[in-house]
Parts: structure tokens; sequence; C-alpha cells
């Protein structure tokens, strides 16, 4: 949680109110508390049945057992790249969006969710087992607008947020059934195609005049990016792009005799790069080829050979699922040395331009 200030100078804690630090006698310069409206995704987790675990456990079990919980919640989110503002009690309250904004917040606030609700199995293992209770949660997300900033007495400073959309995400979290997540409509919109997820009969909730439509999201799709999550639905019809579709099936037909080619697609963000790979990749499985796919993230950029250890992963449970037959025709000895004489370019521009940048030059 973010919350009580610290001396530049010592790190000691300053007291709310204080002109000096108590540690060093450094003066305190006031800071300047922001607040802005910004639209986020609120989270809301909150323990099944904490009523009947207070009388069930020793106060001091029931403080460990809130840690472990309260640590998976600020783990997760943390992972993701969203924040804990508080801690209510056996609630959890959290939001994606600020300070850092990313365009998949709704994506990364729905992955800790589900994570926690795995995670809080692996307490139960654990803690919960010696203790002989089980932890269950109810997650609740909604994505909309807030004030959000920093609130407190002077030289306490904690994150929060205010508006009818906070509540609202209470409410929701509310009518989640133990162990699942449930999204309002506006998170569902920006999560269909990256996670599978079941409407709800819409419910009224306390507070909110209208029913309230709900989703529940059942599990991951798997597509890691835009443009997988859109193309488990349908995909408009590719136009143009004719002169990078030839660059690239003449690569294609080098590799099928033999040569060993690297293309490398670039242009700016939402031209068409993902698409032009998308059906490249359609084209060559059509053909019968198999492909192998790396992808880095931001999420994993501390994991040493993340992208080809996820590889990995994704072919070696793919092969479980195979025929032995279908196995014995993908072995490693019936492939090629890779050795990558030529480095092509594809740059790419506006569709409409109809050429590439690497004519420009
Ligand atoms: N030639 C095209 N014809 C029709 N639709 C296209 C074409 N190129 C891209 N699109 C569509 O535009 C959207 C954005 O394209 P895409 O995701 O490939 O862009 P990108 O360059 O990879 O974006 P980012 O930089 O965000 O990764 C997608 O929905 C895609 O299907
Ligand atoms: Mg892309």
């Amino acid at each position: 949680m973010d919350s009580i200030e610290s001396c530049s100078r010592c790190s000691a804690a300053i007291q709310p109110g204080s002109r000096f630090c108590a540690g060093c006698g450094r003066e305190i310069k006031t800071r300047q508390l922001r607040s802005e409206r910004r639209s986020l995704t609120f989270l809301f987790f909150d323990l099944v049945d904490s009523i009947g675990l207070s009388q069930r456990l020793d106060p001091e079990d029931l403080v460990e057992l809130l840690k472990s919980y309260q640590s998976v919640c600020r783990d997760s989110v943390t992972l993701y790249e969203g924040r804990v503002t508080q801690f209510l009690g056996d609630g959890v309250v959290a939001f994606f969006g600020y300070p850092i904004a990313h365009e998949d917040d709704e994506v990364r606030a729905t992955r800790a969710a589900l994570r926690v609700i795995d995670d809080i199995k692996v307490v139960n293992q654990g803690i919960g087992k010696r203790l002989g209770v089980e932890l269950h949660v109810r997650v609740g997300l909604h994505t909309g607008e807030a004030v959000v900033g920093e609130l407190g007495p002077s030289g306490s400073y904690q994150l929060f947020a205010v508006g009818e959309n906070v509540n609202l995400a209470a409410r929701i979290q509310g009518a989640a059934a133990p162990d699942t997540v449930v999204v309002s409509l506006s998170t569902a919109k920006q999560i269909e195609g990256h996670f599978q997820i079941e409407a709800l009969d819409p419910q009224s909730l306390k507070g909110f005049g209208a029913m309230i439509e709900l989703f529940r999201v059942v599990a991951a799709t798997g597509a890691r990016t835009k443009l997988e999550a859109a193309a488990r639905g349908q995909l408009t019809p590719r136009v143009g792009r004719e002169r990078e579709m030839a660059v690239i099936a003449s690569s294609w037909a080098e590799v099928q005799k033999g040569a060993s080619r690297i293309l490398f697609v670039r242009g700016e963000a939402g031209i068409g790069k993902s698409r032009l790979i998308h059906d490249f990749k359609q084209s060559a499985l059509a053909t019968g080829a198999e492909v192998f796919e790396c992808f880095c993230s931001r999420l994993t950029d501390r994991t040493a050979l993340a992208p080809i250890v996820e590889m990995l992963n994704a072919l070696v449970s793919k092969r479980v699922g195979d025929e032995p037959a279908a196995r014995s025709n993908t072995t490693a000895s019936s492939r090629r040395p890779v050795s990558c004489r030529t480095v092509p370019r594809l740059d790419i521009a506006p569709a409409d331009s109809g050429r590439s940048s690497s004519d420009r030059r």
C-alpha cells in the first residue's frame, strides 16, 4: 500500500503534520497533493465466511491466515502492475490504470483476479490445511471513471479513488459466487477474446437503480495480443498489403526450398504488423507447416529465456495431446539446422500509400 511518506535523507517515517523529520531534523517540504479523473479498472476481493473463520480460529491464527491472503492479493496485483489501495479486514481494494496506465489494464486486472483464486488454493494446501480451514474468495471487477490521486493529512499520503464506479465494483464482488471472478459489461467488452466469459442474469445491485449486466470469467483463452484475441472471433477481410504479403510469400518459397530467412516487420502502432504475421501464419499452417511462436512480454522481462520457456511449455502440452504418429513426424532430427544468411526488412507504411518504407529509401 502507498501510504506514509518517508524522509528523503534518512528514510525515517514522517509523522502526519510534522514540520521536521524526527530522525535527522531535515525540514519537511509540503508536497502538492495530486488528483485527476481517470478511467480505471477496480478490483474488490472479499473472503467468503470470514465471520465463521473468526469464530473457529484463534485470533493469532486468523491474523496469520489473513496475512497470507493479503500477500496473495498484493503480489498478484503488483505482478500485473496494478495498485492495492486498501486492506479492509478481509476485503482488498485495488485498481489498474494509475499512476501507470497500460492499454490492456482490464486484461491485466482479470489475470490478477484469476491468479488470486489459484494462489488461494496454495494457501489452503499450506497454512489452511494446518489450521483445518479453507479460504474462498469472491472477486468483482468494473471499469469506469473515478477521481484518483493522493489523500491524507500533511506528511501522510495514500492513493485513493473516489466515485460511484468504485462502489459498483464493490457491489459486483458481492454478487460473485465463491472462487469466481465477475465483471461488469464495461470490463467484459475489453477482455473479450482474452478470456472465456459467461453472461449471468442481470442483477439489481444495492444503490444502483438499473439492472446491471454481469459476466463470469471462466478461463483465459491463451490469446496474448489484441489481434489474437480478435482473431478468436471473425476478423474483417484484409484490405491491401499485397506488396508486403508478396515479400513474405517469396521468402517463404525460398525457405521451402531449403533457405533460412528472417523477416523483421516494423511500423507504427496499430498499422497492421500483427495482422500481416497472423495472415502469413494461417497460410503457412494451411500448407502443413508447423509454427513455433515466441513472445516477449514486460511481465516476464526479469525471467531468463521466458519466451523460449513459454514456447517449449506450449509445445509440450500440445504434444501430450498428439497421436504418437503425429509426434514422430515432428522429431527434432527431421528438421534442418537453421543458418540465416540474409535478413530482409519489411518496414510497413500506411496501407493507402501503397508503398513499403523500404521502397522509399
Ligand atoms: N490490411 C488490413 N486489412 C484489414 N484489417 C486490417 C489490416 N491491417 C490491420 N487490420 C486490422 O487493424 C487492427 C490493428 O492491426 P494490428 O493489430 O495488426 O496492428 P499492429 O501494427 O500489430 O498494432 P500494435 O502496434 O498495437 O501491435 C486489427 O484489428 C487488424 O485486423
Ligand atoms: Mg501488433
